[in-house]
């Protein structure tokens, strides 16, 4: 196991009925910003929970931003950081899915970079310099807690976001320590108003975050390897559950859960992390606008046959451990082979895609997204740093078809 420091400062507030404490978590002189998506908070009553039990014994100031998008905008954020600035507001309350709060902590980190005459306006050329170099040397954020509607990305408890510009055609990660969320309240019947599609996406989203962090090469991390697989057979049993009974509550708490514990840093410790997947999908995201947790499942199959000689022994592990495919009789390439299509099964139960054929795409889709992960300085990708642009596109001709289940 490699050497490691863990902090996360992440309150969660478990279970149903939890978005009245929201009244003893955000300070009660706290002028608020709540932001939220295109829709959803309204409709499924949240938004109303979340403004009555602001309203419960405070002289807060609460003011609305909504419109975030699925796959937030830059452009949109730049406008709710103005807002922050009009209104003084001294608290961000994010009430939606990983967009929202992914969204809510970019503004956190923006909003002091105002325009030199008007100290109201955010300059869109900072805060797009910011984003190009991750929001790293950013030294203050508003205070920012979250209410969660949709288990998938682990915004909730992390100090990382991805932004989107349809304009210049990139979708760029950040992170900054200063956008741990003060708390996040996870209420999964929040999540039982969630299309199927979107359940699915969160189940699958999780899993190739666990997969980031645990399909690399062994150093001994057995309480991070042994959580990891213990992540990956929950959403895997837990994932074919809710897709037959989306009522399950108790489905939706242990998938809410999982997700979470998927991408709050844990399993991520002293071990070596992929993220080849991410960064491919994140540009056929950014070009194609297909949902983030359905580029990963296209890619992720691919990505494990293309690296399968350096992932090796932790293919065997995960063989192994998670699919109990144990036969003695056959070789390591057979099993490894086993495992992977038990993967892309597990995806397709779910109804999810795993080429780009199933996401109506061929293979002239794989120069564009070449280009943009030059543009994007995506040239070294994985746990070894090898993972050049022409391992990416082996790894996306391999996923222009499925093989046969
Ligand atoms: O916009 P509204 O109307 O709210 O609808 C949303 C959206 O259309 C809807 N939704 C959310 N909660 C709902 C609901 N509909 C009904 N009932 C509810 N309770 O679901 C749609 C998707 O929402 P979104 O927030 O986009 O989904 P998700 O949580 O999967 O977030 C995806 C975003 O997170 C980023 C992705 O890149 C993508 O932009 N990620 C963030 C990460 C992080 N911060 O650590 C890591 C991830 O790898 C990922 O990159
Ligand atoms: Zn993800």
């Amino acid at each position: 196991m490699n050497n490691f420091q863990y902090y996360n400062p992440v309150r969660i507030v478990f279970g149903e009925g939890q978005i009245k404490q929201l009244s003893d978590l955000v300070p009660t002189d706290a002028r608020v910003l709540i932001t939220y998506g295109g829709g959803s908070a309204q409709r499924t009553g949240t938004l109303d929970e979340v403004k009555n039990a602001l309203s419960a014994n405070s002289a807060r100031q609460v003011f609305e931003f909504g419109g975030i998008e699925a796959n937030p905008e830059f452009t949109t954020l730049l406008k709710a950081a103005d807002m922050v600035n009009e209104h003084d507001i001294d608290f961000l309350l994010a009430v939606g899915g990983g967009s929202v709060i992914d969204g809510s902590k970019f503004v956190a980190l923006i909003s002091s970079l105002t325009e030199e005459d008007n100290k109201n306006i955010v300059s869109r050329e900072q805060a797009w310099d910011a984003l190009t170099s991750g929001c790293k040397k950013i030294n203050s954020a508003i205070d920012l807690g979250t209410v969660l509607t949709i288990p998938a990305t682990g915004s909730e408890m992390n100090s990382g976001g991805v932004i989107n510009s349809s304009e210049r055609q990139a979708k760029l990660p950040f992170g900054s320590p200063l956008v741990f969320p003060k708390f996040s309240i996870l209420d999964p019947t929040k999540t039982l108003t969630l299309p199927e599609r979107q359940v699915m996406n969160g189940v699958a989203d999780a899993f190739v975050h666990v997969m980031e962090q645990y399909l690399t090469y062994p150093v001994n991390a057995k309480v991070q390897d042994a959580f990891a697989e213990s992540l990956l057979k929950i959403l895997i049993d837990e994932g074919r559950v809710v897709k037959n009974d989306p009522d399950n509550l108790e489905t939706r708490k242990n998938i809410m859960w999982t997700a979470t514990m998927a991408l709050n840093g844990l399993i991520g410790t002293g071990v070596p992390q992929d993220w080849t997947t991410h960064m491919i999908g994140h540009e056929l995201t950014s070009l194609h606008a297909i949902d983030h947790a359905r580029t990963l499942t296209i890619l992720l199959p691919s990505v494990m046959r293309e690296l399968k000689d350096s992932k090796k022994d932790k293919l065997l592990q995960y063989a192994r451990n998670v699919w109990n495919i144990t036969a003695t009789d056959q070789d390591d390439d057979a099993i490894i082979e086993k495992a992977i299509g038990y993967t892309e099964n597990f995806f397709r139960e779910l109804g999810l895609p795993v080429s780009l054929e199933d996401a109506e795409l061929d293979k002239s889709a794989i120069e564009p997204i070449i280009k943009q992960l030059e543009a994007h300085k995506m040239v070294k990708l994985g746990e070894y740093g090898k993972n050049d642009l022409e391992v990416s596109r082996h790894i996306l001709e391999r996923a222009v078809s499925s093989k046969a289940s």
